[in-house]
């Protein structure tokens, strides 16, 4: 099979945003407790933070780091996190049915964010709590002094306020799952003046509304017409939730996912912009998608404990991704990039453990599943702006969306060294594809490097013993020859050209 690729430097999305590379930490398993907080474990600084977690997290590229959850949040007391450890009670978390020992709070995570060089994304509990503990938070985390709370911080070793300028306001309201679960107009005035009182606070504070936990939810749509009617003037950004896994063997859809994230962004968009247009509105309301990756739900290491067993970190949501993930994953990246011209922010769900690009045993070692190499390089490589390329592909069929492309592509132009970073995926499941890329507008560019993650057996996954046999390997078939490039693309694949 061949595709042609045309690549044009007047052709500009928006810009690379650095918060496409965002993360997730939740209260969750094995992400917070023996994930980036194992005192036990060599590396360990004085918090309990793991100094091994902190240079993968570097190594990966992540920008921002959503914390505390997710699901958790929804239940979570924020001051029972705070103060002398020793102090802090246990709780019962009813989203994971875990025992949440507070060992590690906003204090310590903002130390951790400071030394892996990450900014945070707070949320705040909107599920069993509402605007008065979301303002205490905000007055704790953001306010230099002489108030209740913004003391307390003060007495609690830190002098100098936060000043987090993301906060998401509460998490998957739209889900029955969600522990204080709300209809749309409930939460979308909730919301609404949570975020009303938070800016009397600071005006300048970036709000990110609940969007759907999924474009296969009931109330899809509907959820995000209300909820902004209700909250547009409020906040800056509305989430997007999604996972995707292969079901029954199906390879060929699992790798044509981001036709459906595609159509979640396009679907969100037009909903918030039809809002801006009844409502008279001037701004535009863009999209955090603040969850996304690979997740194989219906498998049992996802299912939380139950009865009495109440376990403090139990292993959970521990998927181990293969090849296949990986190209998914960088496809993922593809589709964001995109619509960075509406799609602002994002953080892949999750960072250490849980449905996580890097893995830890509880003291011991650590090790890069295969998502995590197209995330790093992407992260490392995609700089400047996206260009909206022209893609001529052949289409094959999938059981779930149809005629898709064979190829999708993206491609990045860094306006200050020159460099053009092509982002690809080939989605046949049995073919090649040789990739045509007209280079016209950018005279003179030459590879330099190439590389493609990809293996003869899809299914591998990497392990503690043998993370590295498929990292992403030089793709020696691309060449450049005048104005046109050309790589080889073997089939369940994803590869980053660099050319400059
Ligand atoms: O990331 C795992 C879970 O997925 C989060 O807690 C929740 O928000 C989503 O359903």
């Amino acid at each position: 099979l061949s595709a042609t690729v045309t690549a044009d430097p007047a052709f500009v999305v928006g810009p690379v945003r650095r918060r496409t590379f965002g993360s997730f930490v939740e209260h969750l398993g094995r992400s917070v407790y023996t994930g980036i907080h194992d005192p036990q474990h060599p590396s360990a600084d004085a918090d309990g933070f793991r100094g091994d977690v902190i240079e993968l997290v570097r190594e990966l590229g992540v920008s921002t780091v959503r914390y505390p959850g997710g699901n958790f949040v929804s239940g979570y007391r924020w001051e029972d996190g705070i103060g002398p450890v020793a102090q802090r009670p246990r709780r019962l978390d009813l989203a994971w049915h875990s025992t949440e020992p507070n060992l590690v709070g906003v204090d310590e995570f903002m130390r951790w964010c400071a030394r892996a060089g990450v900014e945070p994304m707070m949320a705040v509990n909107l599920g069993t709590r509402g605007v008065q503990e979301a303002l205490d938070l905000l007055e704790y985390c953001n306010v230099a002094g002489g108030t209740r709370w913004s003391d307390r911080r003060r007495e609690n070793g830190t002098a100098d306020p936060y000043r987090i300028s993301m906060w998401c306001l509460g998490n998957e309201m739209d889900g029955p799952w969600q522990v204080g679960h709300k209809r749309a107009g409930e939460y979308g005035r909730l919301a609404a003046e949570t975020a009303r009182a938070m800016r009397m606070v600071d005006p300048d504070l970036e709000l990110v509304v609940c969007g759907s936990s999924g474009s296969a939810m009931p109330t899809f749509g509907e959820w995000e017409h209300v909820v902004l009617s209700e909250a547009y003037e409020h906040v800056d950004h509305v989430s997007a939730h999604a996972y995707y896994w292969e079901t029954d063997g199906d390879l060929a859809s699992f790798l044509a996912s981001t036709v459906d994230m595609d159509h979640f962004i396009e679907a969100v968009t037009a909903t918030a912009d039809a809002v801006r247009a009844a409502g008279k509105h001037t701004k535009r309301i863009n999209i955090s998608f603040d969850e996304w990756n690979v997740w194989y739900q219906h498998r049992a290491e996802s299912r939380p404990p139950s009865g009495d067993d109440w376990p403090v970190a139990p292993v959970l949501l521990e998927d181990r991704y293969n090849v296949a993930d990986a190209v998914v994953v960088g496809s993922m990246l593809i589709s964001l990039l995109r619509h960075t011209d509406r799609v602002h922010a994002a953080s892949l769900a999750q960072l250490v453990n849980v449905i996580a690009p890097i893995m830890t045993e509880p003291g011991g070692r650590i090790w890069r599943q295969t998502t995590f190499h197209p995330f790093a390089l992407t992260a490392r490589y995609a700089k400047g702006e996206v260009l909206r390329l022209a893609v001529d592909s052949p289409v094959h069929e999938t059981a779930r969306f149809g005629d898709v492309a064979t190829l999708d592509a993206v491609a990045t132009h860094d306006p200050e060294t020159g460099e053009v970073v092509l982002l690809a995926t080939n989605r046949s499941v049995t073919d090649d594809v040789v990739l045509d890329v007209d280079l016209r507008g950018f005279p003179g560019l030459r590879v330099v490097e190439a590389r493609t993650l990809s293996h003869p057996d899809h299914t591998w996954s990497a392990t503690a013993d043998d993370e590295s046999s498929v990292l992403p390997r030089a793709n020696t078939t691309a060449k450049v020859a005048g104005a046109r490039a050309r790589a080889e693309l073997p089939p369940v694949s994803w590869s980053m050209i660099r050319l400059g």
